[in-house]
């Protein structure tokens, strides 16, 4: 039985005061729903473009019963030597809650930096919120699309530069994705499992569906 992941983040060593109370860490359909993802999907290797502490690759790691492999991409323009501390807190999560190392995790500053070093690579989990800005959403989805993902998911839905991002990029691949209500925020799930047999049956038996897009 999985403990609850809004205990588990309260724990770590590198948290922002203002964080604890914020809606992030007390709902129940935020990071809760990225644990639950992460354990449906059992992905070996996890990506994430925007960071910052760490919570939400933590949240995915902490569903997920075997991660190998890491990466994420932040340039700290958000918090100050914030790759640093989000490497802090993955290792004192793997190390204090599941009592092993952590897995094999390499932290970059730029999509540029990560895209080379990546090609021709498989990763099994994406999480894409970094700039929230339509070009950058656009470019990290087919970024992330190249690397045969099992599942991508785009956070901050309620972002008109990212609904549109999405949406323009998904219909340009032909590909459905659901949006789950996440404490209103709304993170989108582009399911990519064989048939989508994996994911997209669960999540509307789970969790409120803010919008289904089909083209
Ligand atoms: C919303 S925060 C990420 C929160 C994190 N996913 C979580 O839930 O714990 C967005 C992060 O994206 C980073 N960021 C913003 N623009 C970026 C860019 N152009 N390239 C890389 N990282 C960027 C910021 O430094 C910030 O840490």
């Amino acid at each position: 039985m999985l403990s609850d992941i809004r205990e588990v983040l309260a724990g770590l060593p590198e948290v922002l005061p203002q964080d604890r109370a914020a809606h992030y860490f007390q709902s129940p359909t935020y990071y809760p729903v990225y644990t639950q993802i992460a354990a449906w999907l059992e992905p070996h290797s996890l990506l994430e473009f925007g960071t910052r502490l760490g919570y939400s690759l933590i949240a995915l790691a902490h569903g997920a019963p075997d991660v190998r492999r890491a990466w994420w991409v932040d340039n700290e323009c958000g918090v100050k030597d914030s790759n640093a501390k989000a490497w802090r807190n993955l290792t004192a999560y793997y190390e204090g809650v599941r009592g092993t190392a952590p897995p094999e995790a390499a932290a970059f500053t730029s999509d540029w930096e990560l895209a080379p070093l990546l090609a021709g690579s498989q990763v099994d989990l994406i999480h894409i919120d970094g700039e929230h800005a339509y070009h950058a959403v656009v470019r990290e989805l087919e970024l992330a699309y190249q690397l045969a993902p099992r599942c991508i998911l785009v956070d901050d839905w309620c972002g008109a530069p990212i609904q549109e991002a999405v949406k323009a990029w998904a219909r340009s691949r032909n590909i459905g994705f659901r949006v789950v209500d996440t404490c209103d925020h709304g993170l989108a799930v582009i399911d990519l499992t064989a048939g989508r047999k994996v994911l997209t049956p669960l999540l509307a038996s789970s969790w409120r569906i803010l919008e289904r897009v089909e083209w």
